[in-house]
């Protein structure tokens, strides 16, 4: 009976073995399968985003095309579309209307930046131009003379800016700049470039604010696509986590993982105080006032040698335009007043409006965004201090108008805080 078995367990190995190689091989299968259908919609999905968001080069031909047909011109022009000395290198888009691509000009490293499409250029509200009056290119029209024009950015300045004693200064500015070619004129498809850059926000700031060492330079443009100082360190602190881990990070580590890999605190004081800077050449700046309505650590970098550099201007935005924007703006609650990510005025319950002073300075955001990062490794001997004048200049309210007095006081304190612990350094 036993011999029986044996034999029986006999026939009954080599089937069992068939079988589990079978159920291995479709499982082995059956993961590979998996694998390929899971990286080829990854590659799907990487792949239409990148062609939904880079999109530079329709940008480009749309712009080489207006060139090409004389209605554009500008100092970016002809290496653009002629010699091709100016390349576009990586995508860095984030959004599809917005084309932003590292640039080489010659020997220069710049950053190319182009709209597409007549999506607004604004996700703030409608209270900008549309892109289509950029596209056309159809201002001014053929027979204006230059004064018209001088006066036609007269008035759109004195719309976006304000009244300022010195608009006159800015326009001769503006007018420069249009200059393209440098040849003392200005030629009807320069002033249709200008024309066109002058209604994005981020332009009309590097222009009023072109001598200011924090903000990018304008190195050209051609109709409305401009080239500017690429900035090294796009982003004052942070890191990037995929979305899926993001979900499961408990919001204080994420928090104190965001100050993670930054500079030494010498150099991270050094950046700071170039905030700080950036601050005063915005608000009572010699062209009026702007309000930074998005002070994030991503729209702030810094170069090699740690100096601030704005990376993104389009949210630092004129008073009068906020004013503008708020006036018409009607509300239940005062967060229906909230323009940009962080420029809140309140709202006025009898009227059901809001109203047009903003709650916060732009110094009291620039403080909140250096918390953090500046606590974090300060020097024992400064930290009771430095916290203590950190957190009254996050606590600052209302417009910097209204209390100017503690406003350039407490930024002035914080300035000498730091700079006196630094100015020994290398770093400085
Ligand atoms: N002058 C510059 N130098 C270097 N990188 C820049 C410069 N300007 C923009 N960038 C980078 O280009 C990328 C895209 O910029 P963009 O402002 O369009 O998108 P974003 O900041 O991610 O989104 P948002 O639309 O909210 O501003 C960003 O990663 C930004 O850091
Ligand atoms: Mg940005």
């Amino acid at each position: 009976m036993a011999r029986g078995l044996s034999s029986w367990a006999w026939l009954k190995k080599p089937y069992c073995i068939q079988a589990r190689f079978s159920y291995l091989r479709m499982k082995y299968l059956f993961f590979s399968w998996l694998a390929v259908f899971i990286s080829s919609w990854v590659l799907y999905v990487q792949y239409s985003s990148y062609t939904e968001l880079c999109r530079g080069h329709e940008c480009k031909n749309t712009i080489c095309d207006k060139y090409r047909k004389g209605v554009i011109d500008g100092s970016a022009c002809s290496s653009l579309c002629d010699k091709g000395t100016l390349y576009m290198g990586k995508c860095l888009s984030a959004k599809p209307n917005n084309q932003v691509y590292t640039g080489s000009w010659g020997d220069l490293e710049g950053v190319i930046k182009c709209q597409i499409d007549d999506i607004l250029h604004y996700n703030l509200g409608t209270e900008m131009e549309p892109r289509k009056e950029a596209v056309l290119f159809d201002k001014p029209t053929r027979g204006t003379s230059v004064e018209k024009f001088k006066e036609m950015v007269f008035s759109h300045l004195k719309e976006k800016v304000g009244e300022q004693a010195n608009l006159q200064e800015l326009v001769s500015h503006v007018l420069s700049v249009a200059d393209g070619n440098k040849d003392g004129h200005i030629s009807l498809p320069e002033a249709k470039s200008a024309w066109a850059l002058l209604q994005l926000n981020e332009v009309l700031l590097m222009i009023v604010l072109q001598d200011k060492e924090h903000t990018p330079r304008l190195m050209g443009f051609c109709g409305d696509l401009y080239v500017t100082e690429k900035v090294q360190y796009t982003s004052l602190y942070g890191i990037s986590v995929p979305w899926l881990l993001e979900l499961w990070i408990p919001r204080g580590l994420r928090r104190s993982m965001e100050q993670w890999f930054t500079p030494s605190w010498p150099r991270k004081a050094k950046i700071s105080i170039g905030l700080l800077e950036f601050v005063e050449d915005v608000f009572h700046g010699p062209f009026g006032n702007f309000l930074m309505c998005d002070v994030s650590a991503a729209n702030f970098g810094y170069n090699d040698k740690h100096d601030l550099k704005a990376v993104d201007l389009r949210r630092v935005v004129p008073e009068t335009v906020l004013r503008h924007v708020m006036r018409d703006r009607r509300c239940e609650v005062d967060d229906d007043c909230i323009y940009g990510a962080d420029c809140q005025t309140s709202c006025d319950l009898t009227k059901r409006r809001c109203t047009t002073e903003v709650v916060q300075p732009n110094l009291a955001k620039a403080c909140r965004a250096l918390k953090d990062y500046l606590l974090r490794g300060a020097p024992s001997e400064i930290r009771e201090e430095l916290e203590k004048q950190l957190y009254s200049c996050m606590a600052l309210k209302g417009s910097a108008d209204q209390m100017e007095m503690e406003h350039s006081l407490i930024l002035n304190n914080l300035k000498t805080l730091l700079w006196k612990k630094i100015s020994h350094t290398k770093d400085s």
